[in-house]
């Protein structure tokens, strides 16, 4: 083996692990078509180990569909998504969403199964013993606010922001590193939402988690996000911190977004003025 070889090893060695430390996630030119529909046209973007990253956008945007990307939910038409380097198309399905927490957009929780079973399912497959999962269940109900007696009830009496609450208990279940989280609080009303968003924000800081987090609320967005990509029609539109995008954004659609709270701000002001000037004549 000559020196020049000796130098390219070593090079392409420090060139990995430097990559690994920096990019858990990465999606190369993503896309999706269903039918005539470009679903999700050519994403890329990287997320970095610790990072919560939100996608925001619209309704039909496809935030969705990229976050079922990145756990085989939904195959890709094109493009390759990397899991810590490793392409997800080599990895068996399964055995890739034991290693991420999902929280569905829509509930999927399994109806015939109790709250505990719910949050316990992934430890079962995993194969920990009944004490091991009863003393998970007890701290995730805890943890997402709901008493300990909820376990033994059939999640279908459980109200909506209750079965979204258990939804979120049952991805940290296997105290996953990557979380994918879909509106994981939308069911919820803004002051349980609040507690819901504050405490996510410290477990998530607690277990050095790695999440992609999907919401169309912009004040949520801002207050989760370490940076937010706004989807626009299947495309990326824009990706940075949340100061970035609010200083500099680089479309028409994310000046508007950005400027949401503060014009939604601006109208409740004026309006509680017209109601005291109502009051003072
Ligand atoms: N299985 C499917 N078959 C056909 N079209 C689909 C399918 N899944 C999603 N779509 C379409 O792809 C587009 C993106 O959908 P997606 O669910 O990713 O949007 P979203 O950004 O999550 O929207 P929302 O905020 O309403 O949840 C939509 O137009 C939707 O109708
Ligand atoms: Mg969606």
């Amino acid at each position: 083996m000559g020196p020049c070889k000796t130098t390219h090893l070593r090079l392409s060695h420090v060139a990995r692990s430097r990559y690994d430390s920096f990019t858990l996630i990465e999606l190369r030119e993503v896309s999706k078509r269903f039918g005539e529909l470009e679903a999700v046209n050519a994403l890329s973007l990287t997320v970095e180990p610790g990072e919560l990253l939100v996608l925001l956008g619209g309704s039909g945007s496809g935030k969705t569909t990229t976050l079922k990307m990145v756990n085989r939910l939904v195959e890709p038409s094109s493009g390759t998504v990397l899991l810590d380097g490793e392409d997800i198309a080599d990895i068996e399905p399964h055995a890739l969403r034991r290693r991420i927490g999902y929280v569905f957009q829509r509930l999927g929780l399994f109806p015939h199964m109790s709250v505990a079973e719910n949050i316990a399912v992934t430890p079962s497959l995993l194969g920990w013993d009944a004490e091991r999962r009863r003393e998970r269940v007890a701290e995730l109900l805890k943890l997402v606010e709901l008493d300990n007696d909820m376990g033994e009830r059939p999640v279908t009496e459980l109200s909506g922001g209750q079965q979204q609450r258990v939804g979120v208990a049952r991805a940290l279940a296997a105290k996953p590193k990557l979380m994918l989280l879909d509106e994981p609080f939308g069911a919820l009303d803004p002051i349980t939402r609040e507690r819901l968003q504050q405490s996510f924000a410290r477990i998530r800081k607690e277990l050095d988690l790695t999440a992609i987090f999907v919401t169309h609320d912009m004040l949520e967005a801002l207050l989760m996000g370490d940076r937010i990509a706004v989807m626009h029609e299947g495309k990326l539109a824009q990706i940075g911190t949340p100061s970035e995008l609010m200083q500099a954004p680089a479309t028409e659609y994310v000046e508007q977004l950005m400027s949401t709270p503060k014009r939604q701000a601006d109208a409740v002001e004026r309006l509680l003025r017209l109601r005291d000037d109502e009051v003072v004549s």
